[in-house]
């Protein structure tokens, strides 16, 4: 698979998304383990988790705990894989999710991440998401602390806009390295951060890629146009998405979330759909 950009670290130009393996309507464990696996199988070295990632409250960071395990139980090499987590976001177990961008509470469950992973650095870690009770600069300071520590080898934001992005590399510098905000055919308002990570040489991973869990299947049939191009490859509407994305910048690098191995597999395929220009440009204006 191509490779893409995280800072120095290069990794697969598609990405695992974790969160459909770990939240409401999330399967049995050993299904989770086969599509990791199969996503290391296909060449994936970037794995995207969060504390958040669970159900019930009594299970913060299922989702780490999950991805770990599995790169524990699978047979190959897995010292060429990311996985990047995210701290800053709360689920009490009611379904919803809170914030909390306090820099003690953050430093407190990076540690506690770092646990779960068994890692002695995250490579990335991610602010999940600006809260609005605690400055922003505060939270990233949380961010450089962890860094100067130690406890993280790399930043990224998720959530943001542009003028965050600046402000967080003024106190991050070089140590910022990616962005992480929703981005699909059917939300396309986090453009003005890509742009901006394009300017900047930041990684830009759109999250939710098909427009989430519940809507990833009828993709094609909300966008016409990318089932009509799906048709003419033979491929899938979410390759089509996928490939439509990395075509929009070098930093791009999806994120699908998966729950078993056909879809992953299915997603990595993307890397080699080439799609001509004027394709790219009836994707653009669907
Ligand atoms: N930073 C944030 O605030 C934030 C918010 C949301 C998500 N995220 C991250 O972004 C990742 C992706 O977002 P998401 O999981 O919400 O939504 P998504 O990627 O838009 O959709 C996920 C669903 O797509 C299905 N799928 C995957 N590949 C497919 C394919 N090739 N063909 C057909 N269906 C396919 C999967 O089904 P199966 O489960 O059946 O395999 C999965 O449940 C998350 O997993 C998480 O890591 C971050």
């Amino acid at each position: 698979m191509q490779t893409r950009w995280i800072g120095d670290r290069a990794v697969s130009a598609i990405g695992l998304g974790g969160m459909p393996m770990s939240i409401e309507g999330r399967p049995d464990e050993r299904r989770s383990v086969a599509a990791i696996h199969a996503a290391l199988d296909a060449g994936v070295t970037l794995i995207d988790t969060a504390d958040a990632y669970h159900r019930d409250a009594n299970e913060v960071g299922h989702n780490e705990s999950l991805i770990a395990g599995a790169l524990a139980s699978y047979g190959g090499d897995t010292s060429g894989v990311l996985v990047a987590t995210k701290g800053g976001h709360l689920r009490p177990g009611d379904g919803s999710w809170t914030q909390n961008g306090d820099p003690a509470y953050l430093k407190q469950a990076c540690e506690a991440s770092l646990k779960r992973l068994g890692v002695e650095a995250i490579g990335l870690y991610q602010f999940h998401r600006p809260d609005p009770r605690v400055p922003f600069a505060d939270s990233v300071g949380a961010l450089r602390e962890l860094l100067d520590e130690g406890k993280i080898v790399r930043a990224g934001l998720s959530n943001v806009d542009p003028e965050q992005i600046r402000q967080a590399r003024e106190i991050l510098g070089d140590d910022l390295v990616s962005v992480q905000n929703q981005f699909s055919p059917a939300f396309r308002s986090s453009e003005p951060e890509l742009y901006l990570c394009n300017e900047l040489g930041l990684a830009f991973l759109p999250w939710s890629p098909f427009g989430g869990i519940t809507r990833a299947a009828g993709l094609g049939d909300r966008f016409a146009v990318f089932a009509e191009v799906a048709t003419a490859h033979g491929v899938s509407p979410q390759q089509v998405c996928l490939a439509w994305l990395l075509a929009k910048s070098p930093v791009v690098i999806p994120i699908p979330g998966s729950s078993r191995p056909e879809t992953i597999r299915d997603s990595v395929a993307a890397d080699s759909l080439e799609l001509s220009a004027a394709e790219l440009l009836r994707l653009d204006a669907a």
